[in-house]
């Protein structure tokens, strides 16, 4: 099987992670209840992800770093956790159900919301972003990279914006995070959501969540935490306050182990290696007869994601063709982002998304563009 469907979830893993999940599964009790041996070791597990995940991120504070299940819980709890009725939020028009349907629940609560235009390629003019601006705007929150097309948003300019007007910045870096370089100093991020599950490389059902320490965010959730165990009422520590309940101990060990396989590689290396995968397939479907590309033209403006159409034929049709006579995994339809598909004028027809990641191969690509000829010459 070529997987080009790394967007949706990562796929293979590095050995590390398989093997560190098996590891702890064997090994580990519950982290932060009680002080026998297993229990502290698998303490130990929790403590050291947080660490890499921190370096990783330039996150200070590794108490600011919460895990979640995925990017959808981390967003739920930031925006939940933060926004009250009459706060005023701006975000855009090419944002993932996951974060807007949040606001949509807020909205129906009071928040006010403001959705950015983007143009018909994914990128939003920042000038619009400061028109938007009100004096009861509390948040921008903003995708770092669009999973419909890949445009990357310049985050570092808006949050610096937000920054100077004193308004909380938050970024859904679900395609983004370990594939692309994030620092939450440099690029002015108060509030990170991620999934580990993605280019991060752990399993499925592990996330996180940075919240900076300038932030107080209320509780979606409350239980046990292992901590202040005398008290009916929920911690005011962190990241005790927003981790309630037992976590994915085996998950996060691995996904720690998937960090360190970044590291390892380097970041600026796996960027590089997806640039040129983007680069090759959009140099051999250019020229495809029927095909449609949406997004940038340039793989510096984009992560590795590419989503096209073949005119006439129903973008599932091609995925499943390209599954069942090619075996090559995409995804096709709306990607949970109408909004984004709107923007792109591909609310109708959905596309054809092929979802690249470090593991994939030149040889792979050329495989894929090689189905392409011969699925797009049927419709000539
Ligand atoms: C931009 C973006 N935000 C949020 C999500 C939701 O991620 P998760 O499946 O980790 O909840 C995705 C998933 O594809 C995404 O691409």
């Amino acid at each position: 099987m070529i997987y080009f469907d790394n967007a949706a979830t990562s796929w293979p893993k590095p050995d590390e992670v398989y093997n560190e999940v098996n590891r702890v599964m064997r090994i580990c009790g519950n982290p932060g209840r009680g002080s026998h041996r297993m229990a502290i070791e698998s303490g130990r597990f929790i403590l050291d992800a947080r660490g890499e995940l921190c370096s990783l991120f330039n996150i200070k504070n590794p108490m600011r770093l919460i895990f979640t299940l995925n990017t959808t819980d981390s967003l739920n709890i930031a925006l939940k956790g933060l926004l009250k009725t009459g706060d005023h939020v701006i975000t855009s028009g090419m944002e993932h159900n996951s974060m807007i349907r949040p606001l949509m629940a807020l909205k129906n609560k009071g928040i006010e919301l403001t959705i950015v235009k983007c143009n018909e390629k994914g990128n939003i003019d920042i000038d619009d972003i400061k028109k938007a601006v009100k004096s009861n705007t509390k948040l921008i929150a903003l995708l770092h990279a669009s999973n419909v097309i890949g445009t990357i948003m310049p985050i570092r300019e808006i949050g610096s914006i937000a920054r100077e007007m004193e308004i909380t910045f938050l970024v859904d870096a679900a395609q983004t995070a370990g594939n692309y370089p994030i620092d939450v100093e440099e690029d002015n991020i108060d509030i990170l959501a991620f999934p580990g599950h993605k280019s991060l490389f752990g399993p499925q059902g592990t996330g996180g969540l940075y919240v900076s320490d300038k932030i107080n965010l209320h509780t979606i959730k409350e239980g046990g935490t292992g901590s202040i165990s005398e008290s009916i009422f929920q911690p005011d520590i962190m990241p005790d306050k927003l981790e309630s309940g037992t976590p994915n101990t085996p998950g996060i060990a691995g996904l720690k182990e998937g960090v360190k396989f970044i590291k390892k590689i380097g970041i600026k290396n796996i960027r590089n290696h997806e640039k040129k995968l983007i680069k090759r397939f959009l140099e051999g479907v250019k020229d495809i007869p029927n095909v449609i590309l949406y997004g940038e033209d340039n793989a510096e403006k984009r992560v590795g994601i590419v989503s096209l159409n073949i005119k006439d034929i129903d973008a599932g049709e091609v995925s499943y063709i390209l599954d069942k006579a090619f075996d090559i995994a995409t995804r096709s339809g709306l990607h949970c982002s109408s909004l984004a598909h709107q923007t792109i004028g591909t609310l109708r027809s959905g596309t054809v998304r092929f979802g690249f990641g470090y593991f994939n191969t030149e040889n792979e690509i050329d495989k894929a563009i090689t189905a392409l000829w011969k699925i797009a010459k049927e419709t000539v």
